[in-house]
């Protein structure tokens, strides 16, 4: 990795790790809990939510003044969600809002850093790592041998409810070990990353959610697709996160759809 990533990659590190500090004392504190909706009853935000996004993007300025940002809160407050050619750090400051908001203790900050539409972390060659030590995806080849990871998301209108449990009805059949889900999406890529579970798939999901882990994924030795196979498009709101191209054929099991993108005018 040159000297210029590097340095980036140091802060994104330090400014993961203070604001980590800052989610996991306002887990423990009620008052930092409160409540606000957003898109619907279910899709939820806290004022942590918006006081970490600030705090990660204010650093950032101060220390790259020419870098843009794709934020989860920034969005939902009127911002434009479009990834260009620039450096771009696509934040989610709190992955597993329901999760927080419940003091289920699953949740991430998501921090992903773009330069020519390309996630850059992690660089080809240099692994995934977690407090130092090397992720590795799981060597399972047999899809009945394996867990699979998803989400319900929050979106609850009936055809939207019934495609989810399609594609879950599908999975269970053919039949897998068990079905998880982590109640954030990018602790589901990590737990691809490190060989705990064999895939992860979810229809609805946004890019601050899955742009960090989907270098994880490919650094840790695994395969990121499309729900209907192909390459993977992280505004399309549609990911298939795997260990090994054979297991990500689960695709053909899931019942797909088309969100709105995150990237839509
Ligand atoms: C959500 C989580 C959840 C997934 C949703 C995401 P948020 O992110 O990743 O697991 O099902 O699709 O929007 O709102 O907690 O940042």
């Amino acid at each position: 990795m040159d000297d210029v990533l590097q340095n980036i990659m140091d802060h994104a590190v330090a400014v993961a790790r203070e604001a980590g500090q800052v989610v996991r004392e306002a887990l423990c504190d009620e008052k930092q809990r409160d409540v606000m909706t957003k898109s619907s009853t279910v899709d939820l935000v806290t004022q942590t939510d918006q006081r970490v996004e600030h705090l990660i993007i204010q650093s950032v300025k101060k220390k790259f003044p020419t870098h843009r940002f794709i934020g989860e809160e920034s969005v939902a407050a009127g911002e434009a969600c479009v990834l260009t050619d620039d450096p771009t750090w696509i934040i989610d400051p709190i992955d597993g809002t329901t999760n927080f908001v419940h003091s289920f203790p699953f949740v991430a900050v998501s921090i992903g850093f773009s330069v020519d539409k390309k996630i850059q972390f992690g660089v080809e060659g240099k692994g995934a790592f977690c407090n130092g030590e090397p992720l590795q995806v799981s060597d399972q080849e047999d899809v009945r041998r394996s867990i699979i990871a998803t989400e319900f998301g929050s979106n609850r209108e009936t055809e939207t409810v019934e495609k989810i449990f399609s594609s879950l009805r599908n999975i269970l059949n053919i039949p897998v070990h068990g079905v998880r889900g982590a109640g954030t999406a990018a602790v589901n890529m990590c737990l691809v990353a490190s060989g705990c579970v064999e895939a992860y798939y979810e229809v609805g999901v946004h890019v601050w959610d899955v742009a960090a882990g989907s270098v994880i994924v490919e650094e840790a030795g695994g395969v990121l697709m499309d729900v209907e196979g192909g390459p993977v498009d992280l505004m399309s709101r549609r990911i298939v996160a795997a260990n090994n191209g054979t297991v990500a054929h689960i695709v053909k099991e899931i019942d797909a759809f088309s969100p709105t993108r995150d990237d839509a005018p």
